[in-house]
């Protein structure tokens, strides 16, 4: 325990220099300094100004990488291209640039920090002892004056261009935190282009909402086929006429038990059976279709006597097609792929939280996070054997937001 008097007046604090307050403040707080020593002897020493230099270039660095960081990310093409694209390779390094930029900044800024600290801060060793309870008056006072003693001996006050820049340098450190979530900022309500696979950019639009369009729709398999290599007269290139991306769906296809993950297809860009076309190209729709964020559904075969036991929803009773059900794929909890169907419970299950969901009771969750049934496609088998959707989802699939209203 500290023996330090602690009985001071006013008048007697008011009568203290700062470097006395420092001290009694050392004392009354337990601290013992084991050790102390200047980094430089005198004033102006040539080993000093070089560290101070050093420092400065670091922070200089950190300002201009943090200014970089800004302008690529307000200036530099951003927005999504694929290959022929023009900007392609322009774009192609947005992302690597916002790295460097910030990652640059951050390393000089705690560069110049650390030596600082090394290089220009007195050397010091100090033991404290704990000590519970709130602070005394004269506790708070000689704290102060303590702090006032390492602004002091830290010599930043009298480095002007160091502090400038390091407050600079750590503004700009914060924009990057903070200017990056500007690009957040959207209206969940606009439509941001034409009716596509990939929606019209609103939350409860899918490639299934072409349905309405009076578009349709076939439930169809992604084969993993990709363009190949043509060598011809003009040169090598990939060529995708011809290739089918997706493919149709028979209920044949499944095996009773079996789930099929599936993707609307639009009868103009079929590419498989009687409509095959070597020379038609519609490899960029299908895997518009693909790459829809809410369009993956599964389609589930239940065994037949499960089928015979399972539960419809009302209003839902005929979006099944006899033991065929389509189920968005897209978890009610925050949106991952519910990818793993196990045929024994009939339970769906998603990997991120464990949500499962009863494919016997209109994907209704049982388990984990999730709170509302996966939403269920209405479907059918058209003329010529084909599932076919029925009719767009009637609730918005996916995890819930403000305004949605089931
Ligand atoms: S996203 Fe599926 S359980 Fe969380």
């Amino acid at each position: 325990m500290s023996k330090v008097n602690k009985n001071y007046t006013d008048a007697q604090l008011d009568a203290m220099s700062e470097s006395e307050l420092a001290a009694l403040g050392t004392q009354l707080d337990d601290v013992t300094v084991a050790f102390r020593k200047e980094r430089y002897e005198v004033d102006g020493d040539p080993e000093e100004k070089r560290a101070a230099t050093n420092i400065t270039v670091w922070l200089i660095i950190s300002v201009l990488m943090g200014i970089a960081f800004l302008a690529v990310y307000l200036f530099w093409p951003w927005e999504f291209r694929t290959h022929g694209d023009e900007g392609l390779v322009w774009h192609l390094f947005y992302t690597p640039l916002l790295g460097l930029t910030s990652g640059v900044a951050i390393c000089a800024l705690g560069i110049a920090i650390v030596q600082y600290v090394k290089k220009i801060i007195p050397e010091e060793v100090s033991v404290q002892r704990r000590h519970d309870g709130p602070s005394d008056e004269i506790d708070r006072r000689t704290l102060t004056a303590l702090l006032n003693d390492s602004w002091k001996t830290s010599t930043l006050g009298r480095r002007k261009t160091i502090m400038g820049l390091l407050g600079g340098a750590g503004v700009l450190f914060g924009l990057t935190v903070i200017a990056p979530l500007g690009g957040a900022v959207k209206n969940p309500w606009k439509v941001r282009h034409a009716l596509d696979y990939t929606g019209d950019g609103t939350l409860w639009t899918s490639g299934w909402t072409l349905h309405d369009e009076g578009v349709k729709l076939y439930l169809a398999r992604d084969t993993g086929t990709i363009a190949e290599m043509h060598h011809g007269e003009s040169g090598s290139h990939y060529t995708t006429a011809g290739v089918a991306r997706l493919v149709r769906v028979r209920p044949e296809d499944i095996d009773a038990g079996g789930m099929e993950t599936v993707f609307p297809l639009a009868e103009e860009d079929v590419l498989d059976g009687d409509k095959y076309d070597p020379q038609k190209d519609v490899y960029t729709n299908q895997m518009h279709s693909i790459h829809g964020n809410r369009n993956a559904v599964m389609l589930i075969r239940l065994r037949h006597e499960d089928a015979n036991n399972a539960i419809e929803r009302e209003g839902q009773e005929d979006f099944r097609h006899g033991d065929y059900y389509a189920y968005s794929k897209i978890c009610t909890h925050i949106g991952c792929p519910t990818s793993l169907y196990e045929a024994q419970t009939n339970r769906i299950l998603c990997p991120c939280h464990q949500s499962q969901f009863d494919a016997m009771q209109y994907g209704k969750p049982v388990f984990g996070p999730a709170a509302r049934a996966l939403p269920q496609l209405p479907i059918t088998v058209d003329d010529e054997g084909y599932f076919v959707a029925q009719g767009n989802f009637i609730e918005p699939v996916g995890p819930a937001f403000w305004e949605r209203k089931s």
